[in-house]
Order: C-alpha cells, then structure tokens, then sequence
C-alpha cells in the first residue's frame, strides 16, 4: 500500500516535470511566456497561466479593520469567498429584512480587484437565522411554509448576485459522514426531493453562474465521495441543473492526506459526468504548537489538493479558507488546533505558500 502510493507520488511528479518541460520545448511562444512568471510571483499570477482561479475565504471583520490584509487579498489571489457574510443569518436576520451590506462590500472590492467571486452558500444547517429555526422547531412554520421559505431565500440570494458570482455552493454538506442524506431541517421537512428545487430555484434567479454541491471529506474516493457520485449521477438523470462538485479540502496534518493522484482520480470522476468541480476550503490545521515537522507535512496537504486539482481536467477554482494565521475559524472550532494557512500570524510566508508556488510554476496544464 505505501509503496504503491510513493510510486504513485513519484509517478506523478515525474509527469508533472515531464509535461512543463514539453511545453517549454514545443511551443517556444507558450514556453517563452511560462518563463516570465517567476516561481516567487503571487499566487494569482501562477495560477492564471493554469487557467486556475486562486481564492480565499474573506473575514468581512477584518476586511474593514486591517489595511494589510486587505491589501494582500488584492495582490494574491484572483477570486475571493465571502467566510460568512453571504449566509442566511446574515443577509436576512430578521424575517424579511434582507441585508446585503457587508457581501456587497466585497463584491465591489472583488470587481475593482478583477477578481471573481464564489457565492457560499444558498443552503445549509448551519448559520441559519433564530427565527427560522426556531419557528420549523416550534411548528409556527410548516413544512409547505418552509419550502416557500427556501424558494424565496434561493431567488433572492441568487437573485440579487445574478452575473456577480461565477460559482454558487447551491447545497453545503447535505452528506453526512455515513454518507447518508444529512439529517436537517431541510431533510426532515422536505424530503429529499429539496436537494433538485434548491438547484432548480437558482438556475431560474441565475441563468448563467455555475451551481455546486459542495462538502468535506469528499477529496479523496471514499463512501462519502462515493454518495456524492451517486448522487451527482442521478441529479443529472433527472435533469438538474448541476454544474460543478467542490470538494472543501479541511485537512489536519495528524490524520495524514490523500496522494495528488487520488484527488485527481476523485476529481476526474465527477468531471466525466460533465461536471467541473472545484476545490473550495482550503486550510491544513495542525495541534499546536507548530514546528517544522508539522509545517512541512502542512505544504504536503496543501500541495496534493493543488496538484489534484491541476491534474483533473477541469478544476476550475482553488480556494483557501483564509490565508493568513491571524485570522482562522480553525482555533475557535478545533480545541488545540490552528496554524491552518499559508502566512503566519504576520503574513510571513510559510512553506505551504513556497510549496503551491512551485507548484504552480511547474505544472504544464
Ligand atoms: C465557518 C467560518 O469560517 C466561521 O467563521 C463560522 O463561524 C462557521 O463557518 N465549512 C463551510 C464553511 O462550508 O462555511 C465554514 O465556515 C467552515 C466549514
């Protein structure tokens, strides 16, 4: 099994390197202009000569308080992810007062930036509003009310970003982790006939962005990314509009990672139903504190999500959730745990950023 899977690893860099350097060698115009992006450029001029959209997650709080994290947003990346400030609890708080204020600040700051902007999330059992959770629990909202509800949510959301999102996660972690339909409110009181409506509702509020399912530990092929396959499959029989498949990537240096060749195969899978898929969460926590080890196994995480991706045919976006240790939802979610990105606490690079760097500045899509 190890074995297998160093071979495999070798394998791939090995055809990684084999296929750079055909591409320099046979189209000198193409190789020429490889060669003007050094391997010390921002992510997001690596990742453009992949035809890859490179973003982060972005703590609206910070967004407004830290010029230098805004700043680095700008200059880093070529697409963005509102962290929070597009979710239900958010953008309707109070039960038809919609609030677009902060997502629409980074919107605008996404359009003077050219950057793209990955809408998260139109559905999910998290971050839902009091008085809709607590109006399905105590009956005052009936399970024909609620599905009125989500349609309105899915129209307005979507509705109101139509043509400014290029992605959106329709469904979030509708999968549990065995691998079943998850048990939510939306399940419980819809059927599972909601998962087609969601996609449908936001197909009519927006004709032309890509609709995501979108969950965790599905990167690698396993029961859960099996479910998911299945469920994509018979989604498309039935003639949903279902665009693309996000694999998170919420990773932990001490529960090890999947080879780049895994994520790949994983990938490919999904896109030989027609879809694209995306990788979208991004972070490789450790148990702190951190030493070189664990940052060093950490640029090994982030590396074989990036060169799964890049050796899927049509992984369209990488997004990290957050890039800088100075703000992360990982410290607050996970006891003991942090250290989850790319820049320190000071914005120093860490080896996870050198390792997707050269990463990118090899590979010859
Ligand atoms: C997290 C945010 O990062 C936190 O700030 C918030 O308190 C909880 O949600 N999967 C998702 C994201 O799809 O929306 C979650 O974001 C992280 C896990």
């Amino acid at each position: 099994m190890k074995v297998t899977s160093i071979a495999a690893v070798t394998l791939l860099a090995a055809s990684i390197l084999f296929s750079a350097n055909l591409t320099a060698s046979s189209a000198d115009q193409a190789g020429a202009q490889r060669h003007q992006v050094p391997v010390d450029s921002p992510l997001r001029e690596l990742a453009k000569r992949q035809d890859l959209l490179i973003g982060t997650a972005v703590d609206h709080a910070a967004f407004t308080t830290d010029t230098v994290y805004r700043d680095r947003i700008a200059t880093e990346f070529s697409s963005i992810t509102a962290e929070n400030v597009m979710k239900w609890e958010v953008v309707e708080p109070e039960r038809g007062r919609l609030d677009f204020t902060a997502a629409d600040e980074l919107v605008a700051a996404a359009r003077r930036n050219h950057q793209g902007v990955r809408g998260h999330t139109l559905l999910w059992h998290n971050q839902l509003p009091a008085w809709l959770t607590e109006g399905v629990n105590s009956g005052a909202i009936t399970p024909t009310e609620l599905r009125q509800i989500l349609r309105k949510h899915i129209f307005d959301v979507a509705g109101h970003f139509r043509g400014k999102v290029y992605q959106w996660d329709v469904v979030n972690e509708v999968i549990d982790d065995n691998a079943n339909l998850r048990d939510t409110i939306w399940l419980r009181n819809l059927g599972p006939g909601y998962i087609a409506d969601a996609f449908r509702w936001a197909r009519q509020a927006d004709p032309k962005v890509k609709l995501y399912l979108n969950d965790y530990n599905v990167e690698g092929l396993s029961a859960k990314s099996d479910a998911y396959y299945r469920l994509a499959q018979e989604l498309l029989r039935q003639r949903v509009p279902v665009d693309g498949f996000g694999a998170q990537g919420h990773y932990g240096v001490q529960f090890g990672f999947h080879s780049a060749s895994e994520v790949m195969t994983n990938l490919r899978r999904f896109e030989d139903l027609g879809l694209e898929t995306s990788i979208t969460e991004v972070d490789v926590r450790m148990l702190m504190p951190p030493d070189t080890v664990k940052l060093q196994a950490q640029a090994q995480g982030y590396s074989v999500l990036m060169q799964g991706c890049l050796l899927a045919r049509k992984c369209t976006s990488f997004t990290v959730w957050g890039y800088t240790d100075k703000y992360s939802w990982v410290p607050g979610f996970f006891t003991g745990e942090g250290a989850a990105n790319l820049l320190d606490e000071n914005f120093a690079a860490k080896p996870g950023y050198r390792e997707l760097q050269a990463v990118l500045a090899l590979a010859g899509r």
